[in-house]
């Protein structure tokens, strides 16, 4: 089912629901104070997707991540449990995408938990490959190691043209 989506700049008014979501989804969740440092840093991006539920539009899920000349490093990206699987989170990498090009990224990288079966699929059906290991990256909760996956933007957007999407 295609739902419709709103992505917009994340505000300090959304950061209750967010804070919502991000508490449902890690073990170790972002505090609001993280959220609102990264709302104030100059290479921060932050992004919610909103949907009209019938009781007014609610934040279905958000992403951050910072741009760094030629990089996009996703640092945080998240769906409300009641909304996955209908390619909210894949509208927001889309959106990433897109400003990242246009903010003149070339790549794009990530970390994720090797334990993270969902998101890994979300990021390679996006175009991500795994490119190496980080041992024990998540040292202060599961202990587990992460993921390294990497992007190529332009590829990304070549890809994206021939399947008309
Ligand atoms: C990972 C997450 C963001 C995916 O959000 P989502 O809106 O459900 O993702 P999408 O609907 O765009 O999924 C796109 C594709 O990714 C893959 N995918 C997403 N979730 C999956 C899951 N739980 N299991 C297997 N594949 C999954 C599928 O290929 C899916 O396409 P399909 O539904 O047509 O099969 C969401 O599950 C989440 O918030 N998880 C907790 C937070 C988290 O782990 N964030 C990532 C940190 S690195």
């Amino acid at each position: 089912m295609d739902i419709s989506v709103e992505i917009s700049p994340m505000k300090m008014d959304d950061l209750d629901e967010v804070l919502a979501i991000e508490a449902s989804c890690f073990p170790s969740s972002w505090s609001r104070g993280v959220f609102m440092r990264e709302l104030w840093l100059s290479i921060s991006r932050n992004l919610v997707a909103k949907i009209e539920t019938g009781m007014g539009k609610e934040i279905a899920g958000y992403a951050n991540y910072w741009i760094i000349p030629a990089e996009v490093q996703l640092h945080n990206i998240a769906v409300r449990k009641d909304m996955r699987r209908k390619g909210i989170a894949s509208k927001l990498v889309a959106e990433i995408m897109k400003s990242a090009h246009k903010e003149g990224a070339s790549w794009g990288t990530l970390e994720v938990r090797r334990s993270n079966e969902g998101a890994i699929s979300l990021y390679k059906k996006n175009g991500f490959v795994v490119e190496g290991v980080r041992p024990f990256y998540y040292y202060t909760d599961t202990r587990e190691d992460a993921l390294i996956m990497w992007v190529n933007i332009n590829e990304w957007f070549m890809k994206r043209n021939n399947y008309g999407t």
